[in-house]
């Protein structure tokens, strides 16, 4: 194994303690349910960001950490809403029953809905000057907002405006992309970087967030179940809009090495030891889950 696969597992594990110690122990069906989605594996790409961008400036592991889990209760609940089955009606998640089939799809509704505030809860707590809080929790609630993540998702969900690859983009951005940014850019502004680096770490964030949203399209129709964690074929199932339905799978494998690429390339404008983030960028389009 490679050094930074190492270090990808070292910080998936960093964040899934943090995240069992922030969740609710009591044995109610709503904190059972709010547990079991999210302590049900998944890469932690998200908490990786902000580990990764946490290593170039300065902040605490605390703050780290809290801001990290914050984003990933974002991400958990925004997996159980996209499994219902009046979205993309999904039997399986992280190799596991999705929330409403394990427990019901009221119980799945709800466990979504507290791990949101749960997560501005823990923003709030980030232990850090009130203007860089406010900045990072004003990005988070834009990029899950109506702007952002749900709004995405709603093209999703009723595609027929999404014909083109232009606005493909626009939607998989919105939907995937601009949570993968707001990791990157809060934790930059969490630990202290200048405007300009983290200016230049958000179009990096929107190149890697796209193509990470076209690998996923990509795993779809590629990965079994047993290597994804999920139901294979469902976006064909669903007649969903992918990149690979819209410009075939080829086109798309060379488009998200291509974003990964450009990624890459504006790292190259920050004066600090970005290689962790440009490793990061080959290991988003490389991978098979
Ligand atoms: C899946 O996200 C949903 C998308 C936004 C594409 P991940 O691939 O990060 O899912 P987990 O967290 O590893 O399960
Ligand atoms: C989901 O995209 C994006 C979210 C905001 C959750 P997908 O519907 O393609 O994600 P998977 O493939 O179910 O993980
Ligand atoms: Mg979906
Ligand atoms: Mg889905
Ligand atoms: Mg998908």
């Amino acid at each position: 194994m490679s050094e930074f696969e190492n270090l990808l597992i070292q910080y998936q594990s960093r964040a899934s303690q943090h995240l069992e110690e922030i969740l609710p122990l009591d044995n109610s069906v709503l904190s059972l349910a709010m547990r079991y989605s999210v302590l049900n594996g998944g890469k932690r790409l998200r908490p990786i960001l902000v580990y990764l961008v946490g290593e170039i400036g300065e902040a605490s592991e605390e703050s780290l950490n809290t801001l990290a889990a914050a984003i990933e209760l974002i991400h958990c609940y925004s997996l159980i809403h996209d499994d219902l089955p009046s979205m993309d009606n999904d039997d399986l998640r992280r190799g596991k029953p999705t929330t409403h089939k394990k427990f019901d799809e009221a119980t799945a509704i709800l466990a979504g809905d507290a791990l949101q505030p749960l997560a501005f809860e823990l923003l709030s707590d980030i232990n850090d000057v009130d203007h860089r809080k406010l900045s990072i929790i004003k990005s988070v609630a834009s990029a899950c907002g109506h702007l952002g993540m749900v709004g995405g998702q709603i093209k999703d969900i009723h595609s027929d405006n999404v014909r083109d690859i232009t606005s493909l983009d626009a939607m998989h951005f919105q939907k995937t992309g601009r949570l993968i940014q707001t990791s990157i850019e809060t934790a930059g502004i969490l630990s202290g970087l200048e405007a300009k680096e983290v200016e230049l770490l958000k179009e990096y964030g929107s190149k890697i967030g796209l193509a990470f949203q076209i690998q996923d399209d990509i795993i779809d129709i590629e990965s079994p179940s047993s290597i994804s964690g999920k139901d294979q074929g469902s976006d064909e199932e669903q007649d969903k809009i992918t990149y690979p339905s819209l410009a075939g799978l080829k086109e798309s494998k060379l488009r998200a090495q291509d974003l990964a690429k450009e990624g890459k390339e504006i790292l190259q404008l920050i004066s600090k030891n970005t290689d962790n983030l440009s490793s990061l960028a080959d290991y988003i389009v490389s991978r098979k889950t």
